[in-house]
């Protein structure tokens, strides 16, 4: 089982957009997903047909198992554990628990290995204890990053949180890849785009999400992009970027990356 944070601390970038596409797009590949909702927003269990359900906030403490609160979502192949209210309070109601980042990933692998094959946590915009508890629970990160002039604010704070998860507390984490959201074929989001590839290289998906009114439609509803219309370009765009995420290795862990070859330098050509 892979185990993926969708995370940014930036509101509006794309994290329930991406969540909810990328799970629907591995369930259309065949693949058993699990998307488990940590935003009190809930607007990931919304859109995939669902209301808010008390108990994640008990998980979190440790004290009600993951699979307890696993429901069916409108998606085939997509199963839910929807966002509690409560989870807001969790950072009060944790306060002193010492244990408190670790009761998720405790659960989590109570699942066993096989439960599902990908499991999608779509986050809250803030890097609080909610944030941290699912990075220490995840294997993986995806950071969404809009193709906007603020794009890369939040960028690198989810980054470096990333980073300090891994050498505090869990050493397995990989190194987070960024998905590019909300491109268009302005000069803005292809600056934006290039800039990121640049800092980034290939810890950067090759597929970019585009700014699609569709999305809104799918959410006004709330139907997945893949039930509202499935042979949409919506649809197709995270069909593609979970084929790509299905194919490509999960990165060394933070830190453990192969340090990249500086390319040659060119010699000069010299003008005859
Ligand atoms: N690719 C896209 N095309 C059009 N609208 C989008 C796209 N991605 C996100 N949005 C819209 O932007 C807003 C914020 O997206 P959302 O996924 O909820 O961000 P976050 O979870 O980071 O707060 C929503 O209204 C959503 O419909
Ligand atoms: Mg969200």
């Amino acid at each position: 089982m892979r185990s993926i944070a969708i995370a940014c601390e930036k509101g509006g970038v794309g994290k329930t957009t991406v969540a909810v596409g990328l799970a629907c797009g591995l369930a259309e590949l065949g693949k058993r997903v699990l998307v488990v909702d940590t935003d009190h927003q809930a607007a990931a269990t919304r859109w995939l047909g669902r209301d808010h359900l008390p108990g994640l906030t008990r998980t979190f403490a440790g004290h009600l198992p993951l699979e307890r609160l696993i429901q069916p979502s409108c998606a085939r192949g997509v199963s839910l554990v929807p966002a509690s209210t409560s989870l807001v309070t969790l950072e009060r109601t944790l306060g002193g628990d010492p244990g408190a980042l670790f009761h998720l990933r405790e659960a989590v692998d109570a699942l066993g290995p096989d439960a599902f094959d990908y499991l999608v946590f779509d986050t809250p915009p803030s890097l609080g204890i909610v944030v941290n508890a699912v990075l220490c629970a995840a294997q993986e990160v995806v950071v969404p990053a809009e193709a906007r002039p603020m794009g890369l604010a939040g960028l690198q704070r989810i980054l470096a949180t990333a980073g300090r998860v891994q050498r505090r507390h869990h050493p397995g984490l990989a190194a987070p890849r960024i998905v590019l959201s909300r491109t268009n074929h302005t000069a803005v989001s292809r600056t934006v785009e290039a800039e990121v590839r640049k800092r980034y290289g290939a810890r950067v998906f090759e597929t970019t999400i585009a700014e699609r009114i569709a999305v809104a439609r799918a959410s006004g509803v709330n139907r997945p992009p893949s039930v509202h219309e499935p042979s949409g370009p919506v649809t197709r765009n995270f069909r593609l970027l979970a084929s790509e995420l299905d194919r490509i290795e999960v990165l060394p862990a933070i830190g453990r990356e192969p340090k990249r070859r500086t390319p040659p330098t060119a010699s000069p050509v010299v003008q005859q």
